[in-house]
């Protein structure tokens, strides 16, 4: 696990973007694993742009994202289908018969992890996962304690990552449960970047790059993998190489 610090989130955004395009310039047809969020956007914002500009075509890539909140309908504001449609799938040239985000509004949620994690199978397997971190450590909606070996699955969201999450809902926390890829398959995808940004991140990015391999800290599981890299902004590597991560 290699990480690249920027001076701020603009650069880290525009870096991730490239890394991005770079791999579906090599290999059009690429797999990609997605996360939603506040730290993405900017990536995302630079990936339309590019591709606005004729410098990259995504309709031979196949989407995957890596998480839905159980019980939202795709339409529903807060969901992550209308948060992608939103701000990336439907402001590009995607292929919507390989756009694939959990259905969170499932009447049987365990088929539905089942179909998906099927779906990954059926794909080849993900070329490139884009990840965000929790302030816990989380990757995806593994929360800490996810086991290694997991696959898609339902989860139930610590109280921690609702009240972070609270702001997109009406009522005063996020759901309690959530449909997430696991760990064993984000561990083999063939390349990952995990984007990080602000102070608020500082101490799980130095947890998960310093600290011991631990299923407590998810993203520390990375630490094993082949070819990881950190876009960190320099707040969210303020933290690193202080010793402060246990
Ligand atoms: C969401 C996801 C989560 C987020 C993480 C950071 O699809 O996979 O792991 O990446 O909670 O969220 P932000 O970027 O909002 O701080």
């Amino acid at each position: 696990m290699r990480a690249r610090v920027f001076p701020d989130y603009e650069a880290m955004s525009a870096a991730a973007a490239h890394a991005v395009v770079d791999r579906l310039v090599e290999e059009p047809s690429a797999v990609l694993m997605l996360p939603t969020g506040t730290t993405p956007l900017g990536m995302y914002g630079r990936l339309v742009e590019m591709h606005r500009s004729g410098e990259i075509s995504f309709s031979e890539a196949t989407f995957f994202n890596l998480d839905e909140y159980l019980g939202l309908l795709p339409d529903h504001p807060a969901s992550y289908h209308v948060y992608m449609k939103e701000n990336f799938y439907g402001l590009i040239d995607a292929d919507p018969a390989r756009i694939f985000v959990p259905d969170g509004a499932a009447d049987d949620p365990e088929a539905e992890c089942e179909r998906y994690q099927a779906a990954i199978g059926e794909a080849g397997g993900i070329d490139v996962c884009v990840l965000g971190i929790g302030r816990n450590g989380h990757i995806g909606f593994n929360e800490p304690g996810a086991p290694f070996d997991s696959r898609t699955r339902v989860v139930r969201l610590s109280e921690s990552t609702r009240l972070v999450n609270a702001g997109d809902f009406e009522a005063d926390r996020a759901p309690e449960r959530a449909i997430t890829v696991g760990m064993a398959t984000i561990f083999e995808s063939r390349e990952a970047l995990l984007l990080a940004s602000g102070t608020n991140k500082a101490a799980a990015v130095a947890a998960a790059l310093e600290g011991d391999v631990s299923e407590s800290v998810p993203a520390s599981m990375l630490k094993k993998h082949p070819n990881t890299t950190l876009f960190l902004d320099e707040d969210a590597a303020s933290d690193l190489g202080r010793g402060v991560a246990s």
